[in-house]
Protein backbone atom coordinates (compact mmCIF):
# COMPACT_ATOMS: atom_id res chain seq x y z
CA UNK A 1 0.00 0.00 0.00
CA UNK A 2 1.06 3.08 -0.82
CA UNK A 3 1.96 5.97 2.13
CA UNK A 4 -0.41 8.79 2.20
CA UNK A 5 1.68 12.44 1.01
CA UNK A 6 1.94 14.42 3.36
CA UNK A 7 0.38 17.72 2.66
CA UNK A 8 2.47 20.59 1.92
CA UNK A 9 2.76 22.83 4.96
CA UNK A 10 3.91 26.18 3.37
CA UNK A 11 1.14 27.60 1.96
CA UNK A 12 0.24 29.15 -2.19
CA UNK A 13 1.43 32.97 -0.86
CA UNK A 14 0.56 36.08 -3.06
CA UNK A 15 2.55 39.13 -2.58
CA UNK A 16 1.15 42.56 -3.28
CA UNK A 17 1.45 46.02 -1.66
CA UNK A 18 -0.42 46.91 1.15
CA UNK A 19 -3.10 49.80 1.18
CA UNK A 20 -4.93 51.66 4.28
CA UNK A 21 -7.60 49.29 4.71
CA UNK A 22 -5.14 46.62 5.09
CA UNK A 23 -3.18 48.52 7.95
CA UNK A 24 -5.37 46.73 10.57
CA UNK A 25 -4.73 43.99 10.30
CA UNK A 26 -0.83 44.44 10.18
CA UNK A 27 -1.39 46.51 13.27
CA UNK A 28 -2.35 43.59 14.67
CA UNK A 29 0.90 41.42 14.04
CA UNK A 30 3.34 44.17 14.74
CA UNK A 31 1.57 43.51 18.32
CA UNK A 32 2.04 39.92 18.46
CA UNK A 33 5.99 40.63 16.82
CA UNK A 34 7.05 43.33 18.94
CA UNK A 35 7.42 44.59 22.53
CA UNK A 36 7.37 47.83 20.88
CA UNK A 37 5.28 47.46 17.67
CA UNK A 38 4.96 50.20 15.42
CA UNK A 39 1.80 52.49 15.59
CA UNK A 40 -1.11 52.49 13.32
CA UNK A 41 -0.46 56.21 12.15
CA UNK A 42 3.32 55.64 11.74
CA UNK A 43 2.46 52.07 9.33
CA UNK A 44 -0.18 54.72 7.39
CA UNK A 45 2.61 57.50 7.12
CA UNK A 46 4.59 54.73 5.32
CA UNK A 47 2.20 54.26 2.27
CA UNK A 48 2.69 58.21 1.37
CA UNK A 49 6.24 58.24 1.26
CA UNK A 50 7.32 57.14 -2.38
CA UNK A 51 10.34 55.71 -1.49
CA UNK A 52 8.56 53.49 0.92
CA UNK A 53 7.22 50.30 -0.07
CA UNK A 54 4.94 47.59 2.11
CA UNK A 55 4.57 44.46 1.27
CA UNK A 56 1.95 41.87 2.29
CA UNK A 57 2.39 38.12 2.11
CA UNK A 58 -1.40 36.69 1.65
CA UNK A 59 -2.23 32.85 1.49
CA UNK A 60 -5.48 32.48 -0.74
CA UNK A 61 -8.56 31.47 2.42
CA UNK A 62 -10.71 29.38 -0.44
CA UNK A 63 -14.73 31.10 0.84
CA UNK A 64 -12.95 33.71 2.67
CA UNK A 65 -11.27 35.46 0.31
CA UNK A 66 -7.12 36.59 1.37
CA UNK A 67 -5.58 36.38 4.88
CA UNK A 68 -2.58 38.64 5.34
CA UNK A 69 0.06 36.72 7.11
CA UNK A 70 3.18 38.48 7.21
CA UNK A 71 4.50 41.87 5.60
CA UNK A 72 7.89 43.88 4.98
CA UNK A 73 8.36 47.97 4.81
CA UNK A 74 11.44 48.88 2.95
CA UNK A 75 12.68 51.91 1.43
CA UNK A 76 14.31 52.01 -1.97
CA UNK A 77 16.70 55.33 -1.67
CA UNK A 78 19.86 55.31 -4.06
CA UNK A 79 21.71 52.22 -4.46
CA UNK A 80 20.33 50.43 -1.73
CA UNK A 81 17.39 48.51 -0.36
CA UNK A 82 17.07 49.28 3.34
CA UNK A 83 14.59 46.79 5.82
CA UNK A 84 12.55 48.95 7.98
CA UNK A 85 10.41 45.93 9.63
CA UNK A 86 9.13 42.50 8.33
CA UNK A 87 7.15 40.08 10.43
CA UNK A 88 5.01 37.03 10.17
CA UNK A 89 1.46 36.31 11.84
CA UNK A 90 2.57 34.09 14.70
CA UNK A 91 0.48 31.31 13.05
CA UNK A 92 2.54 31.15 10.12
CA UNK A 93 6.09 31.59 11.18
CA UNK A 94 8.87 28.93 9.87
CA UNK A 95 7.09 28.38 6.49
CA UNK A 96 8.91 30.34 4.12
CA UNK A 97 6.98 34.01 4.70
CA UNK A 98 9.35 35.99 6.17
CA UNK A 99 12.24 34.18 3.33
CA UNK A 100 9.51 35.05 0.69
CA UNK A 101 9.56 38.83 1.89
CA UNK A 102 12.51 39.45 1.82
CA UNK A 103 13.06 38.11 -1.29
CA UNK A 104 10.39 40.83 -2.77
CA UNK A 105 12.35 43.25 -1.11
CA UNK A 106 15.48 42.25 -2.94
CA UNK A 107 14.11 41.58 -6.55
CA UNK A 108 12.20 44.79 -5.81
CA UNK A 109 15.44 46.49 -5.28
CA UNK A 110 17.06 45.00 -8.28
CA UNK A 111 14.69 45.93 -10.56
CA UNK A 112 15.32 49.71 -9.64
CA UNK A 113 19.42 48.99 -9.79
CA UNK A 114 20.22 48.70 -6.11
CA UNK A 115 22.76 47.02 -5.10
CA UNK A 116 23.43 46.60 -1.37
CA UNK A 117 20.48 45.61 0.92
CA UNK A 118 20.92 46.61 4.70
CA UNK A 119 19.15 46.22 8.12
CA UNK A 120 19.42 46.72 12.09
CA UNK A 121 18.32 44.28 14.46
CA UNK A 122 18.55 43.95 18.26
CA UNK A 123 21.18 41.94 19.13
CA UNK A 124 19.06 39.64 20.84
CA UNK A 125 16.68 38.88 17.99
CA UNK A 126 17.60 35.04 17.52
CA UNK A 127 15.29 34.35 14.79
CA UNK A 128 15.07 37.59 12.66
CA UNK A 129 19.57 37.15 12.87
CA UNK A 130 19.32 33.56 11.66
CA UNK A 131 16.65 34.49 8.75
CA UNK A 132 19.18 37.05 7.45
CA UNK A 133 22.30 35.06 7.57
CA UNK A 134 20.36 32.35 5.51
CA UNK A 135 19.77 34.71 3.59
CA UNK A 136 23.66 35.64 3.11
CA UNK A 137 23.55 39.04 5.18
CA UNK A 138 26.60 39.57 7.22
CA UNK A 139 27.19 41.74 10.35
CA UNK A 140 29.00 44.97 9.42
CA UNK A 141 28.90 46.87 12.70
CA UNK A 142 26.86 47.46 15.86
CA UNK A 143 25.29 50.32 16.89
CA UNK A 144 25.40 50.66 21.35
CA UNK A 145 22.28 50.91 22.73
CA UNK A 146 20.07 51.99 19.46
CA UNK A 147 16.96 50.62 20.95
CA UNK A 148 17.23 53.05 23.96
CA UNK A 149 14.33 51.56 25.74
CA UNK A 150 15.85 48.32 27.08
CA UNK A 151 19.74 50.08 26.12
CA UNK A 152 20.03 46.77 23.06
CA UNK A 153 22.51 47.11 20.49
CA UNK A 154 21.25 46.68 16.97
CA UNK A 155 23.64 44.58 14.72
CA UNK A 156 24.07 46.01 11.33
CA UNK A 157 23.88 43.35 8.67
CA UNK A 158 24.22 44.25 4.79
CA UNK A 159 24.03 41.70 1.75
CA UNK A 160 25.41 42.72 -2.07
CA UNK A 161 22.62 42.04 -4.17
CA UNK A 162 23.74 39.84 -6.93
C1 LIG B 1 11.92 36.88 12.04
C2 LIG B 1 10.61 36.43 11.39
C3 LIG B 1 10.10 37.55 10.47
C4 LIG B 1 10.89 35.17 10.55
O1 LIG B 1 9.73 34.89 9.79
P1 LIG B 1 9.31 33.42 9.32
O2 LIG B 1 8.22 33.60 8.31
O3 LIG B 1 9.01 32.58 10.50
O4 LIG B 1 10.67 32.91 8.63
P2 LIG B 1 10.83 31.81 7.48
O5 LIG B 1 9.87 30.70 7.70
O6 LIG B 1 10.82 32.47 6.14
O7 LIG B 1 12.31 31.29 7.80
C5 LIG B 1 13.33 31.20 6.81
C6 LIG B 1 14.60 30.71 7.48
O8 LIG B 1 15.03 31.67 8.49
C7 LIG B 1 15.55 30.94 9.63
N1 LIG B 1 14.67 31.12 10.79
C8 LIG B 1 13.47 31.76 10.82
N2 LIG B 1 12.95 31.72 12.08
C9 LIG B 1 13.84 31.05 12.84
C10 LIG B 1 13.86 30.68 14.21
N3 LIG B 1 12.84 30.97 15.05
N4 LIG B 1 14.94 29.99 14.67
C11 LIG B 1 15.96 29.66 13.84
N5 LIG B 1 15.99 29.97 12.52
C12 LIG B 1 14.94 30.66 12.04
C13 LIG B 1 15.59 29.48 9.21
O9 LIG B 1 16.82 29.27 8.54
C14 LIG B 1 14.42 29.42 8.24
O10 LIG B 1 14.50 28.34 7.34
P3 LIG B 1 13.90 26.89 7.78
O11 LIG B 1 12.54 27.11 8.37
O12 LIG B 1 13.87 26.15 6.46
O13 LIG B 1 14.87 26.35 8.77
C15 LIG B 1 9.52 36.05 12.45
O14 LIG B 1 10.12 35.22 13.45
C16 LIG B 1 8.88 37.25 13.14
O15 LIG B 1 7.90 37.80 12.66
N6 LIG B 1 9.45 37.67 14.30
C17 LIG B 1 8.88 38.81 15.06
C18 LIG B 1 9.13 40.11 14.35
C19 LIG B 1 10.62 40.36 14.16
O16 LIG B 1 11.43 40.20 15.08
N7 LIG B 1 10.99 40.81 12.94
C20 LIG B 1 12.37 41.16 12.60
C21 LIG B 1 12.62 42.59 12.90
S1 LIG B 1 14.31 43.04 12.61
Amino acid sequence: MRRPVDPDPRPALVLRRAVLEDVPRVVEIERDGFAHPWSRELLERELDHAWSHTLLALEPDAGRGERVLGYIVFWLVHDEVHVLNVATALEARRRGVGRALMDAAEEAGRLRGARLSTLEVRRSNAPAIALYVRLGYRQVGVRPNYYAEEREDAIVMVKQLP
